[in-house]
């Protein structure tokens, strides 16, 4: 608590680092490097997606980055068992389960909690018995909120894809995704009222979760844009943004980068 206010956290997503890597297939630039850069600037977390298909962040990658933090490291993995393993076997301090498809582009859509309820429950329980802390990214809606507390997890991150998205569209006169397309058939008013709504889910889910007792967490599509009405749900304790952070940082550098999200997330 600061003036009376809960602190906002922010936790950097470097996996783009090591997307950069992966175009030459070499072993620059080291996503390792970003540590002390990102501590420094103010970052409050690390955070790190070990995919299955391994198409950015290697095993050897997470293990040297878990091993050298100095910040606290939060893996985001899929409910493989496989996956599991690896991650309790490199213990980081918290696992952000998420669904995970080897044709998509980026994580799309939160966990479909209720149709993997069991193995959801059973991969929950062997990381609290690896003393690993669980999140599990779910849509902002208040029956997967329901879910996650049901299951034990101490933290939800809501998915804050379709505000983003939204965001986008009304804002932003750059055709810069595929949701542009459908942005031109849309009136400003309609977008108004899509982006109110898509807002209003992350609120209400936010506030529901924080009744439950959960930590709440949110990320997907944040911008040094869209950034600041996430900032204001005070229910909301730590934002992990990647794709942004890391774009930005080729103009300005990784520190400045960090720095003016950190200040973009202070209340
Ligand atoms: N949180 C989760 C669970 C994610 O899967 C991702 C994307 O890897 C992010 C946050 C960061 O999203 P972005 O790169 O769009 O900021």
């Amino acid at each position: 608590m600061q003036n009376g206010k809960t602190k906002m956290t922010l936790g950097v997503n470097i996996d783009h680092i090591a997307v950069l890597r992966e175009a030459r297939k070499i072993n620059d630039p080291d996503p390792l490097m970003a540590l002390a850069i990102c501590a420094q600037a103010g970052a409050d977390q690390i955070t790190i997606h070990l995919r299955e298909d391994r198409r950015h962040i290697h095993d050897e990658d997470a293990r040297r980055i878990i091993a050298s933090s100095p910040l606290p490291v939060n893996l985001e993995c899929a409910i493989d068992p496989l996956i599991i393993e690896i991650v309790c076997a490199l213990h980081p301090h918290r696992a952000t389960l998420v669904p995970e498809k080897r044709e998509e582009v980026t994580t799309e859509g939160g966990l479909d909690v209720s149709g993997h309820y069991e193995s959801i429950l059973n991969t929950i329980n062997t990381l609290k018995a690896h003393e690993i802390e669980v999140s599990l990214f779910i849509d902002p809606t208040r029956s997967a909120v329901e879910l996650a507390s049901k299951l034990g997890a101490q933290w939800v991150e809501l998915h804050t894809g379709s505000y983003a998205n939204l965001y986008a569209m009304r804002h932003s006169c750059l055709p810069h995704s595929h949701h542009a397309i459908e942005s031109l058939c849309l009136s400003r008013a309609q977008l108004d009222e899509r982006l109110e709504s898509a807002y209003g889910d992350v609120v209400e889910a936010a506030n529901y979760a924080r009744s439950l007792g959960l930590k709440v967490a949110a990320g997907h599509g944040l911008n040094y844009q869209n950034v600041t009405k996430i900032v204001n749900i005070t229910t909301i304790e730590e934002l992990n943004i990647g794709q942004s952070i890391i774009a930005r940082s080729i103009f300005t550098g990784l520190a400045h980068a960090v720095q003016d999200m950190k200040n973009l997330c202070q209340r």
